[in-house]
Parts: structure tokens; C-alpha cells; sequence
């Protein structure tokens, strides 16, 4: 073959096997290390600079590279230096206001300096990063994470230089239609790197990832793992709980995996009594220290049974929002703020709404008392038959598993929230999602919340193929607001199409606006307090005649920010069925609804 021609195609040959390297090279990031709070840390948050992308044209331009004018003749169409600045962890459109309602490109950047230790390894560790993250340092991409409720890292030891090292963050939050979740959601798309960003360094061989709760149905026994990240995967592997006297050795095996087992008399943690221990896990390289709650959650019949003794879930919904800012939450003293208006209101489960919140929220509810439903954001209008859907789902649920299987306050792993039964694909996906769940977390309830209902007659029937896979039967119904009531509510006859489940409401209300004495009490259109106040009222009623009912949960605490929410009188942006104003102001619906947990 002519020599020339031998040339050319080696050369497309090289070109399409390195353009698959290249496209290989870009990394998914990879699965957090756990308990990063506790590790070796130094912070990288504080004041970002910033590039605002609404075109995308940075990504062609190559940001990222900074280039630099040389020749008197040369120019450069961007800068960091002198551009705003944004502080993380915070999401964008609170922080700006030609961001509020920005959906598309922001370029950050972060100078650090850096010199790891002898026999240290090194991490970028990202709480969040809504929606689509692509990381850069000094030039060379690390990679990707899309996803905009769950930590991931990259290793960096070998790539930070002496001196000032730049980290660039490209962040997207704009909807995809394939995306978690997809184009259509009630709650404002705030974009941003919205939670901590830390290096961690490590031993060359650290502690990855552990499990340590106690065996499903027992009080005693614990049965968990260690697993070791590096090179020198056997070790021998100490966990204490110094309170208890308890001090087991173990060694991992060639995989860095060492199970344990061992029993002891605790204290369980419940609502009433929220006892954590301290815990040790210690290698002769590494050492990470956890709070741990111990406690069983377990369906039995048609009952909730916490530690042996059944349990009515007296919940609400948070939104992760910090109201008083009109922002994402993301601090413990936001948890603070939202967590302890739910105690006060008498509940003893959290459900965060509709994504893993961060995680001072968990740890704050864990340490309050208050038990936690975490919640991927399948929500809705999902692209069940795109082939990358399945795979996206997966990579969350084992992202939000991994980072707080061992929160003992978290009992319900919710995986959708008002799929709809007919949507292709949808049913098969979600029932595969909900075996790898089971798989990955033997402890735990699973659910899946629909809005598969019909109400004639004032008989209200429930039924979902989904509810074959779920532990309890979570249903949304909004009797009295968006569906008027066509009789006594306490005459409202309830089918379930499983009667051996248990059955939660897991969404019910209505709006208000606060103060609102604009119009008549008795209608919806002028959202008055009084009306909210009736729907509330009613549905209390009406919980006396639900099968099964093993509990309930408002929707919501707060009014927090949507912008399908356009009444320019009463709701100016705010989904306003909040019980509390953005303010904290009681509605008059609160009281009823503190009083009904009250008495529970
Ligand atoms: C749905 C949905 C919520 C939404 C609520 C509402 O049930 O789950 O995310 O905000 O209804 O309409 O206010």
C-alpha cells in the first residue's frame, strides 16, 4: 500500500483512538469518600471568581485555559482576574441578580496553594454541584458529575504544583430533558456550587466507606464493613465505641473490605431519646471518627415499628430553602432554623423534599430527634425509556445511600415522587432502581410516592403497580384544594389497592397567603388563611377513615420560592402552602395541625 497512504490512515486511525481516550479520559468523578466532615480538610470556600456563560461560548473559547494576551497584537475575550466573585457554598441566583432566574453556564474559579504530605494522597470533595459540573485544575480536566444533590471527589496528589494552583468549575443548571429531574419541577432551579468544597488529604490507604447499624430485626447485633481505599488494601482495622467498651479488630482482605460483628446492649435512638455514640474506626494510616445512633425500622403487618413499638410518623415537608433568604439552605444553622420549626409544629420525621438535602440538615434532624425521609428527585415528567435515565438513577441512589446509610435517623429511602404509571419504560426502571436499593441497604423502608388516584362519589380509590415493590403505600392527595370535596369528609369511603401495607399522605394542603383577609373565607381564589385553615380541618377528618394510616405529612412548612407560582397579589414566585409565611409566620392552618400532633 502506497506509504503516503499507510500515513493518513494511521493517523485517522491514531486520531479516532485517541478522541476515545480523550473521551474516556474525561472521568466521572468519582463516589465520595464518607464523613468527609470529619477528615483531614482544609476549605476551599469562601470567594470564587466568576465568568457568567449565558451562550455557552466559553466551553468553545476553552476557559478553563486562561489564556493570556502575548504579543502586543493578542487578546483575550475573558478574565477571571477582575471578574464578580461568588461566595460558596451558595447557589448563584440568590447572589446576583442578573441570576435570579439564570439557568445556564457559570465559570468558577478558586486559587489555592497546597503541599501534601509524605505518603499523603490528596481530593477535591464537592458537597454539591447543581446540575452539571465539569472540574479543571491547572488547565487539565479531572471531569464530569451531573447531578445536583449528592458529593463526589477527584484525586488530585499527583496533579496540585507548588505554588498557586487553579481550580475551575464549570457549573450548568440548565433542565435536561433526560435529566434528575427532568424539564418540569415546583421549586426554584437554584444553580451554583451549593455546598462545601474541601482538598482532603488521606493516607496513602484510607478508610473509603463504612457501614456499622445494627442487623435488620435486631437490638443487639451489629453487622457492617470497612472499606479501605489504596494500595495496601490489608490492614488491620480497629472500631471502638469507647462509651460502650466495645474495641473490635479486624482485617480487611485483598479487596480493602472487612466485615464486623458484634453485639452490645445500646441505648437506641428514637425521637423521644436521640442517643448517638461516639465511634472509632482506625487503621495504622488512618482514623475517622463518627456519631452513630443505633435503632430498627421495620414494617410489621400494616404498622410502622420503631425499636419493637409501633410508631404514627407525624411529618412535613422542607423544601431545602433558607426562607429568611430566599436561597438554598445549606449551613447547620439553616438546618437549625427549618428543623426546629418542625419540632415546635410536634413532628418526629422530616421529609426532604424532592432531592438529598445536604448534610448538616441530616445530622441536625439526627441529633434533634427527628427522623429523616431522603428522596431522590425522579420526579414527575422522567425519560424512563432514555437509555442513560436507568444509569443516572442508579448513580444517585448509590450516592445518596453511600453518604448517609449510617444517619440511624434516616428510615425511608423514597426513590419517585409522581411518576406516572403510563410514562414507557417507568415501572420496569423504578422496580429495578428499588431491588439495587434493597441490595445496597437491607435496613431501611423504600417507598415510592404517586398520585395514581380517582375520587367518584366520594369514594377514594389508591392503587399503583409500583406499590408491589414498596414497603409502604406514600400517596400525594390534595382533597379540598385541588380537588373539591364532593361530600362529608369524614364520609369518604378509601380503597387501597394493597391493604396489607402500611399507608402514609405523604403531600396534602392547600395556599394561603399570610394575612390574607382580602375575600370571602370560603373561596379558594382569594387564598385566605381561613380557607386553608378549613382544608386542614377537613383532612383531619377524613385521616379517620384511611386503612392503615401509619402517618401523615403537611405540605409544607415554609412558602418557599417556584416560579410557576405567578399571582401577582398572593403568590409573587411563592408555592404559598407553607404553614409558616417565607417570614415564619403562623398561618391559622399551624395550630391545627399542631394540635393534631399534639395529641398523637
Ligand atoms: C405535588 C408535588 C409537589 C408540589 C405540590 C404542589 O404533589 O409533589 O412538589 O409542590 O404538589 O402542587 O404544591
Amino acid at each position: 500500500m502506497d506509504k503516503r497512504i499507510e500515513i493518513i490512515l494511521f493517523k485517522d486511525w491514531a486520531w479516532i483512538v485517541l478522541s476515545m481516550l480523550l473521551v474516556a479520559g474525561t472521568a466521572h468523578a468519582q463516589t465520595a469518600m464518607i464523613n468527609a466532615q470529619s477528615r483531614n480538610a482544609t476549605s476551599l470556600n469562601g470567594e470564587w471568581n466568576v465568568i457568567l456563560d449565558p451562550t455557552g461560548i466559553g466551553e468553545w473559547r476553552q476557559i478553563w485555559q486562561e489564556k493570556k494576551p502575548l504579543l502586543k497584537t493578542d487578546f483575550v475575550e475573558y478574565a477571571f482576574e477582575g471578574s464578580p466573585r461568588l461566595t460558596v457554598p451558595g447557589d448563584f441566583n440568590s447572589q446576583m441578580c442578573e441570576l435570579t432566574y439564570y439557568e445556564g453556564v457559570v465559570w468558577y474559579k478558586k486559587e489555592f496553594s497546597y503541599s501534601t504530605g509524605k505518603n499523603k494522597r490528596l481530593f477535591v470533595h464537592f458537597g454539591a454541584v447543581n446540575y452539571l459540573a465539569d472540574i479543571y485544575l491547572n488547565g487539565e480536566k479531572l471531569g464530569s458529575h451531573e447531578g445536583g444533590f449528592t458529593p463526589f471527589q477527584f484525586e488530585v496528589t499527583h496533579k496540585i504544583k507548588p505554588g498557586t494552583n487553579a481550580l475551575i468549575v464549570k457549573v450548568d443548571n440548565k433542565r435536561l430533558k433526560n435529566g434528575l429531574p427532568g424539564l418540569g419541577y415546583d421549586w426554584l432551579n437554584y444553580g451554583g456550587i451549593t455546598r462545601d468544597v474541601n482538598l482532603i488529604e488521606t493516607g496513602n490507604t484510607y478508610i473509603e466507606d463504612y457501614s456499622i447499624q445494627l442487623r435488620k430485626g435486631s437490638q443487639k447485633e451489629v453487622s457492617g464493613w470497612v472499606k479501605l481505599n489504596g494500595v495496601d488494601k490489608q490492614k488491620r482495622i480497629k472500631i471502638k465505641i469507647p462509651e460502650l467498651k466495645t474495641e473490635l479488630s479486624v482485617r480487611s482482605d485483598s479487596n480493602g473490605v472487612a466485615r464486623l460483628q458484634f453485639s452490645s446492649s445500646f441505648n437506641l435512638w428514637s425521637p423521644a431519646y436521640p442517643k448517638l455514640y461516639k465511634v472509632v474506626i482506625e487503621t495504622e494510616t488512618d482514623t475517622v471518627e463518627d456519631e452513630i445512633g443505633f435503632r430498627t425500622i421495620e414494617v410489621k403487618g400494616n404498622k410502622v415499628v420503631l425499636n419493637g413499638k409501633e410508631i404514627f410518623l407525624k411529618g412535613i415537608n422542607i423544601h431545602e430553602e433558607n426562607p429568611v433568604k430566599g436561597a438554598r439552605a445549606f449551613s447547620k444553622e439553616d438546618a437549625i432554623l427549618l428543623l426546629g420549626h418542625a419540632k415546635q409544629l410536634g413532628c418526629n420525621l422530616v421529609r426532604l423534599a424532592h432531592y438529598p438535602h445536604n448534610e448538616n440538615m441530616v445530622k441536625q434532624a439526627e441529633r434533634m430527634g427527628l427522623m429523616v425521609w431522603s428522596e431522590l428527585p425522579i420526579y414527575q415528567h422522567i425519560e424512563f425509556s432514555d437509555a442513560t435515565v436507568p444509569l443516572k438513577m442508579e448513580m444517585m441512589l448509590k450516592e445518596m445511600i453511600r453518604r448517609d446509610r449510617n444517619r440511624c435517623n434516616v428510615v425511608i429511602w423514597s426513590l419517585s415522587n409522581e411518576t406516572y404509571d403510563g410514562t414507557p419504560n417507568r415501572t420496569k426502571a423504578l422496580a429495578a432502581l428499588t431491588q439495587v436499593c434493597r441490595q445496597l441497604d437491607s435496613t431501611r423502608l423504600v417507598t415510592h410516592v404517586t398520585n395514581s388516584q380517582s375520587y367518584n362519589n366520594n369514594s377514594f380509590k389508591v392503587w399503583d403497580p409500583l406499590y408491589n415493590y414498596a414497603d409502604i403505600v406514600s400517596l400525594n392527595e390534595y382533597l379540598g384544594w385541588y380537588v373539591p370535596w364532593q361530600g362529608k369528609p369524614r364520609d369518604v369511603k378509601w380503597t387501597v389497592a394493597y391493604p396489607d401495607k402500611p399507608v402514609f399522605i405523604s403531600e396534602f394542603g392547600g395556599e394561603a397567603l399570610f394575612g390574607s383577609k382580602y375575600g370571602p373565607g370560603d373561596e379558594a381564589a382569594f387564598w385566605t388563611e381561613a380557607y386553608q385553615e378549613k382544608i386542614y380541618r377537613d383532612q383531619l377528618e377524613m385521616f379517620n377513615t384511611v386503612p392503615g394510616l401509619i402517618g401523615v405529612s403537611p405540605w409544607l412548612l415554609f412558602d418557599y420560592r417556584s416560579l410557576g407560582r405567578m399571582h401577582p397579589l398572593y403568590q409573587k414566585g411563592y408555592n404559598r402552602k407553607g404553614l409558616l409565611s417565607e417570614k415564619g409566620e403562623r398561618k391559622k392552618a399551624w395550630f391545627i395541625m399542631e394540635q393534631y400532633y399534639n395529641r398523637k
